[in-house]
């Protein structure tokens, strides 16, 4: 939304200083006299200069509302901004500090070029020092020299890369939630600089992705609670579910670092490994603990969990993609599984590797019908199912992070 209004803001304003670009074109083609000439030459060299800046401006823009939307943590999108600052203003050090709501002390998320005492130790309040003034007052401060500027706190300037220092403010919905800072190389003449400009709508467009990321992050949480709760519902029914669902989770989280794996794949990946048996919420509850071979009408109860676990997750938007490796956890690489036999990549990849350790953790675990199995002997079932029940690749990468 405000990305949208900057946006439209400055198309518009493009837009007039093109025709008045245009109106000087004509005039000149009408003038007469030599000097009405050069006045009109010297205008038309400001307004090309305008709209050269504008043009800037409108492509940081765009280029920066293009990356911020992939961007999935907050410190990675502060990573992203102080980089961007320091490149705007050929900055050697920069920082971006967010206020801590509780302590409202300013805290650096995210720097470059700082030595690690400065990032460690800078804290200052609201109101103190240069960001702290920043941040109460939501206006940029530059400052030529930090070393004689009584309101800088390090008085040495040692671990900043020039003297001079410059502070945006990062506002949101008039709220300052924090500030960026950099220490441009390049004189700064006035505060109309368009660099400033560029940064302080930059730095605006990343106070509010901060806040949206925040928000989701909230979201993301009770979703999540609530994703416990529902393995916790399983457990009621089956005392073994709910542990073994916690060591699934995090061994989705370390096979899929172990390949590589992005984090929007890896957490969809993460959730699955957590609940992927909450179908058996649907199971009768002596099926589910017999101490003895099951007949094989309750092994088609049993088989059902995949479905009605993919059932009970496909409605929630938000786990909505993690509904199909749900259903496909009981497939076999060779196509052998349940429910659908699909086979290879034809499984999605986090119902293979759901598949690899919710096998190895039942393998290891006391069942009521069996004892459990030593893990160097469900590491060869593992090798040995290998390419047949599950996918190499997957096992290899799961060997590799298993202790
Ligand atoms: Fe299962």
């Amino acid at each position: 939304m405000v990305m949208d209004k900057t946006f439209l803001i400055l198309t518009i304003i493009f837009l007039v200083v093109a025709f008045m670009v245009l109106y000087l074109l004509l005039k000149n083609r009408k003038s007469s006299s030599s000097g009405e000439l050069e006045e009109t030459k010297k205008q038309l060299h400001s307004y090309m200069s305008k709209v050269d800046d504008l043009m800037f401006t409108l492509n940081s823009i765009h280029e920066f509302s293009l990356q911020v939307t992939g961007i999935a943590s907050r410190e990675d999108l502060a990573k992203y901004i102080v980089d961007l600052a320091c490149k705007l203003f050929d900055a050697g050090t920069g920082s971006v500090m967010l206020i801590n709501p509780k302590t409202s002390e300013l805290e650096i998320v995210a720097s470059k070029g700082l030595p690690a005492e400065i990032t460690s130790s800078a804290k200052p309040k609201l109101g103190e020092g240069i960001a702290g003034k920043v941040a109460e007052t939501g206006k940029p401060i530059f400052v030529e020299d930090i070393t004689t500027d009584p309101r800088f706190n390090n008085k040495t300037g040692n671990g900043y890369s020039s003297k001079s220092f410059l502070s945006v403010p990062m506002t949101v919905k008039d709220h300052v939630i924090g500030v960026v800072n950099v220490t441009p190389r390049k004189k700064i003449e006035t505060y109309e600089d368009k660099s400033i400009r560029l940064l302080s709508i930059l730095a605006d467009q990343s106070a509010f992705a901060l806040e949206n990321l925040r928000l989701y992050g909230n979201l993301e949480k009770f979703y999540m609670d609530m994703v416990e709760i529902l393995a916790k519902t399983v457990d009621v029914k089956d005392s073994y579910t709910y542990d073994h669902a916690e060591r699934a989770r995090t061994h989705a989280r370390k096979i899929c670092k172990q390949l590589n794996l992005p984090e929007g794949i890896t957490k969809p990946i993460e959730y699955a490994a957590l609940i992927h048996d909450i179908g058996k919420i649907g199971i009768e509850h002596q099926i589910l603990e017999k101490p003895g071979n099951l007949t094989p009408e309750e092994r088609k109860s049993v088989e059902q969990h995949p479905a009605i676990g993919s059932n009970i997750i496909k409605p929630v938007v938000f786990l909505s993609s993690i509904a199909p490796i749900i259903l496909y956890h009981q497939e076999w690489y060779n196509g052998r599984g349940y429910p659908e036999k699909l086979q290879g990549e034809e499984i999605p990849l986090g119902a293979r590797i759901v598949a690899v350790i919710d096998a190895y953790d039942a393998m290891v675990s006391d069942r009521p019908y069996r004892k459990a199995m030593a893990k160097e002997k469900a590491i060869e079932e593992l090798k040995r199912y290998s390419g047949v029940q599950f996918d190499t690749e997957v096992v290899n990468a799961f060997l590799q992070v298993l202790e």
